[in-house]
């Protein structure tokens, strides 16, 4: 595996006419970095067509950050798979801490999502954390390895071989977020992939794992280096333009990727 995955989450920020003019000079930015970083973004669902014509002759993939599982139907408010695989996707983020905390999203429901993507192929890029209650109860391992197996129920190893996973932990993610110690995550990485090759066997080893969370100019590199660290999802870090090119760049000089 080397593919490191860099992507960033927009959350309800970016409108339409900001969402294209950060577009544009990412664009030009990725000419500029090599084709073992992949990028992708994941704006507001207002911004995905317009978006998606700056993208497609790039190689960066675009994602969006919720969907139902139901092809169409009564649901008001709601976004079908069959509408944004209409668009050209590439990728749906699924069970962000925010909608989990904010829009009570369940595991049995991310695994719903993540079956009605692989049915469009888009890949579902799943997300999976801890908050500081479970972690100050030392049950941050178990918590973890319960949402991978139910957001996971069901895949076969051919199936898996589609998905991302996210690691952020609810406590580091966002303003008043706790950046997580780079040893840390070392370990919660390890753990997870022991688990996804106990799911999964050999494909587990091959599944990215991104790290997620207070991601910023300060600590990237380190969590970068991590060994089952496959990529980093960054939100605040990312949004402006220049912060974003800084990692950038930075990743590829000292990585040599
Ligand atoms: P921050 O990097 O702003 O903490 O957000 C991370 C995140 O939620 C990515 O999905």
């Amino acid at each position: 595996m080397n593919k490191i995955w860099i992507g960033t989450n927009w959350k309800m920020t970016k409108t339409i006419a900001e969402g294209v003019a950060f577009t544009k000079e990412l664009r030009s930015i990725s000419e500029a970095i090599p084709s073992s970083i992949q990028l992708f973004i994941i704006p507001s669902h207002t911004a995905l067509v317009p978006i998606k014509e700056l993208t497609t002759e790039t190689d960066m993939y675009l994602g969006a950050q919720n969907m139902h599982w139901e092809d169409s139907g009564a649901y008001t408010g709601e976004i079908s798979p069959r509408m944004l695989a209409e668009i050209g996707i590439d990728l749906i983020e699924l069970g962000h801490s925010e909608r989990r905390q904010y829009f009570n999203e369940t595991d049995v429901a991310i695994n719903k999502k993540v079956h009605a993507a692989l049915n469009y192929s888009i890949k579902p890029l799943i997300c999976i954390g801890e908050n500081l209650d479970q972690k100050e109860q030392l049950i941050s391992k178990e918590t973890l390895a319960a949402q991978l197996k139910v957001c996971l129920q069901g895949l076969s190893k051919e199936m898996a071989k589609e998905i991302l996973i996210a690691y952020e932990p609810v406590w580091a993610i966002g303003d008043q977020g706790v950046p997580a110690d780079a040893a840390y995550v070392a370990d919660i990485h390890h753990f997870l992939r022991s688990t996804l090759v106990e799911l999964f066997e050999e494909v587990g080893l091959t599944i990215p794992l991104l790290y997620g969370g207070s991601v910023n100019q300060e600590n990237f590199l380190e969590y970068s280096k991590l060994e089952n660290v496959n990529g980093l999802f960054i939100g605040r870090a990312a949004w402006d333009i220049e912060s974003f090119q800084k990692i950038l760049y930075t990743l590829e000089a000292k990585l040599g990727v």
